[in-house]
């Protein structure tokens, strides 16, 4: 895979460079973990919240080099710092839990993430209904560093921990005529109290084009910061699709499902105009009511001191996917 080494910030994973910028706040205990595929009884431990209380207990120590070396770190990385923890995991979106940004934080404690299961159906061969435990060990664990930007206008830098969606895709076998993924996502109205809003209707639904789905850069996410995701950051398992914008990258999945037409999402049903199917980090194409040349990165500065940079055509990640959109007017296909 092609990946920059221009000043957008990309690195090629294997450069000596790497090690000492991955050197944030330690979670060696858990990667080790994840990369000695202890798999079987330890990964599925790993999801419990004991294990997160464990991991968080080992966090004091520097991550020295990423488990198994270089290797264990694939697709595209940046070079940039990683965003604070504290700030990645308490400036949320998550509606199930309400609008404002420190909501999902207070309220998400109430999510119930054992046991979870994930269906995966629709246009596939094998469709099949996963639990976590068994999504967990399905391919081996990459921690992959990814700018997320959000369609506000503001970004984070996230080591994630997961795997490309591609890996599970290709055991349920799509058919022919799949074209589209689409993604669903917890809707409990007993655990969520952001439902109760009519904000959106749920569930939260997102999709993508298969090819899209299938690109190595699309993560399944079951971690950050070498720990189980925090519930307001989607626990147990979320999507993560670094050149969209963040919306795309839905939450708490349940469901998975193969479909012949274009999923309807639940930000395009509730602004349209707004909110297209494709929704590619685009700095080119306005959103109707905002700009999305510049943007402001969670932890520099806030208010009359926020400093802005330039958005990045597809977040940054052109090499890796503009091929997938060759031809296409993005300004229509926003
Ligand atoms: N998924 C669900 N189920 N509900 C949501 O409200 N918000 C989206 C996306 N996934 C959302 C969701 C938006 S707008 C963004 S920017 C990202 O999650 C935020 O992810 P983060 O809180 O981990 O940074």
């Amino acid at each position: 895979m092609l990946i920059r080494t221009s000043d957008n910030g990309f690195i090629h994973p294997n450069s000596s460079e790497f090690t000492p910028r991955a050197v944030y706040e330690g979670r060696r205990n858990v990667l080790r973990l994840m990369a000695s595929g202890v798999a079987g009884a330890a990964l599925a431990g790993w999801a419990s919240r004991e294990a997160f209380a464990q991991a968080a207990a080992a966090r004091p120590g520097k991550l020295a080099a990423l488990p198994g070396g270089k290797s264990a770190v694939t697709g595209a990385v940046t070079m940039e710092a990683p965003t604070d923890y504290k700030d990645a995991s308490t400036y949320n979106n998550f509606y199930e839990f309400g609008t404002d940004k420190s909501e999902p934080a207070r309220y998400a404690h109430t999510l119930k993430t054992t046991p979870w299961t994930v269906e995966v159906d629709g246009l596939v061969a094998k469709p099949a209904k996963f639990a976590l435990e068994d999504l967990l060990k399905l391919s081996p664990m990459e921690e992959r560093i990814y700018r997320l930007r959000c369609v506000e206008g503001w970004s984070m830098v996230i080591p994630w921990v997961g795997y490309s969606l591609a890996e599970l895709i290709r055991r349920v076998e799509p058919l022919g005529n799949a074209k589209y993924v689409e993604f669903i996502t917890q809707a409990d109205k007993a655990t969520m109290p952001g439902l109760r809003s009519g904000v959106l209707d749920w569930p939260y639904v997102e999709g993508l084009r298969l090819d899209e789905a299938m690109n190595p850069l699309t993560l399944l996410a079951f971690g950050m910061y070498g720990e189980v995701l925090p519930n307001q950051n989607g626990a147990p398992v979320r999507l993560v699709v670094p050149w969209k914008y963040g919306f795309k990258s839905a939450k708490s999945l349940v469901r998975i499902r193969f479909t012949e037409k274009e999923p309807r999402t639940a930000w395009n049903k509730a602004a349209a105009q707004e909110y297209g199917f494709y929704s590619n980090v685009n700095p080119n194409v306005d959103h109707p009511r905002w700009s999305q040349a510049t943007e402001r990165r969670i932890g520099e500065g806030a208010g009359l001191f926020a400093k802005k940079r330039k958005t990045l055509m597809f977040n940054g990640y052109e090499a890796q996917v503009a091929q997938m959109y060759a031809g296409m007017d993005l300004k229509k296909y926003f």
